[in-house]
């Protein structure tokens, strides 16, 4: 199959190819989207063809506001309705309880589903073309890093999909938060841009936290609420290691500027000390730091055998999750053996940051 590339001009040409039972990978404010006709088992079925994932684990339908959410699912509760209203369009994915509207084909099997509305005009406009919701997991092969530009999409599925829109970079660069409201308690399934603080907030009442988030792994037999959780995601080819030292972990935001520096500059060594024995061994070896802490490791060598990536500048945490998964495809197309990355601030937008970081680095975290 030969993979159409547009830029947003082909938003037509890819509302016909939905419409018509096809795939088309579209921009959002997260992550890049391989598109389908939510309402078609079929489209459902290519869909995990084309990334190569097992059927039992759910997509998320992408709708253009609460009216195309309606139909869909059997109630909208209060606090969803309030949620909608709030963080619609944005990065908040919800779970409700689905009608017989919804095949079982698109919700991997599950009584419910997962709907959100994306912060992106395009995105917007090729549901509103479409004129039926859109399935829509990360537009990856199952087990990379989401795409957060058209070429990784190409690069993963060309040839596999109808068309890719080519909308430039994303701005989040992390997938949307899932915030489970199917039972009694609100509960995170998987974090992102919209925090969990900023949800218990706004409703008034403690959002509870997925248990799979904090452990990162999810056993043989626990039925994880999010199935997507018990497969392993975000991986680089790389064996990688988060680095830290015990104060920035105990202490985190509150630790002072001196302290600050005293942790960086003692993680800083011992990764290039790690890199220096792993290099002298023959192997390929990426860095991850921040703008701040860049000064402290040699410049990248003329072989590539090192290379030092900047995630951005911990007083932008937005240009940090813009980075993390370009980067990751970036070590994985240099061919690295390992990647140490120092690790960040789990606060705030943080904490979403630091779950791809650590399931990345398959929970390998060094203590210093
Ligand atoms: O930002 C995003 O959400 C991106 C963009 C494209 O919108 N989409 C995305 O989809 O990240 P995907 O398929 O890569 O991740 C969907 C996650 C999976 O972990 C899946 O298990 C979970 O959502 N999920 C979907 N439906 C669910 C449901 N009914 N109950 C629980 N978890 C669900
Ligand atoms: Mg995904």
């Amino acid at each position: 199959m030969e993979t159409i590339i547009r830029g947003i001009e082909g938003i037509e040409e890819a509302a016909e190819i939905i419409r018509r039972g096809g795939l088309v990978a579209f921009p959002t404010e997260t992550v890049y989207g391989l598109g389908g006709n939510a309402l078609s088992p079929e489209a459902a079925r290519k869909i995990y063809a084309a990334k190569g994932r097992p059927s039992d684990n759910p997509l998320i339908v992408h709708v253009s506001g609460i009216k195309d959410a309606e139909p869909l699912v059997t109630e909208i509760t209060e606090d969803a309705r309030r949620l909608m209203a709030r963080f619609w369009p944005g990065p908040l994915t919800l779970i409700l309880r689905k009608t017989e509207r919804i095949p079982r084909e698109t919700s991997g099997g599950l009584d419910t589903v997962a709907l959100r509305c994306p912060e992106n005009a395009c995105a917007l406009r090729l549901i509103s073309e479409s004129g039926v919701p859109i399935a829509a997991p990360s537009a990856n092969l199952s087990g990379k890093p989401s795409p957060t530009e058209a070429g990784h999409v190409a690069k993963d599925l060309g040839g596999r999909i109808d068309m890719i829109l080519d909308g430039g970079p994303v701005g989040i660069g992390v997938e949307s938060s899932i915030l489970d409201l199917s039972t009694g308690t609100p509960i995170l399934l998987r974090p992102g841009a919209v925090t969990a603080e900023e949800l218990s907030a706004f409703l008034g009442q403690k959002v509870g936290i997925d248990p799979a988030i904090l452990s990162g792994t999810v056993s043989e037999t626990m039925h994880p609420r999010a199935p997507g959780m018990k497969y392993r995601h975000y991986a680089p080819e790389a064996e990688m290691y988060l680095v830290t030292t015990r104060l920035f972990r105990d202490r985190g935001e509150a630790i002072g500027r001196e302290e600050r520096e005293l942790s960086d500059r003692r993680t800083a060594r011992w990764i290039r000390e790690r890199a220096e024995r792993e290099l002298s061994e023959g192997k390929r070896v990426g860095i991850l730091c921040v703008k701040e802490t860049r000064p402290f490791y040699p410049p990248d060598s003329p072989d590539g055998t090192l290379s030092v990536k900047v995630l951005g500048s911990r007083e932008e945490m937005l240009t940090m999750t813009r980075s993390l998964f370009r980067l990751l495809r970036e070590f994985d197309e240099e061919k690295k053996d390992r990647i140490y990355a120092e690790s960040c601030s789990d606060r705030g937008v943080g904490f979403a940051l630091m779950n791809r970081m650590r399931k990345a680095a398959g929970m390998r975290e060094i203590i210093l």
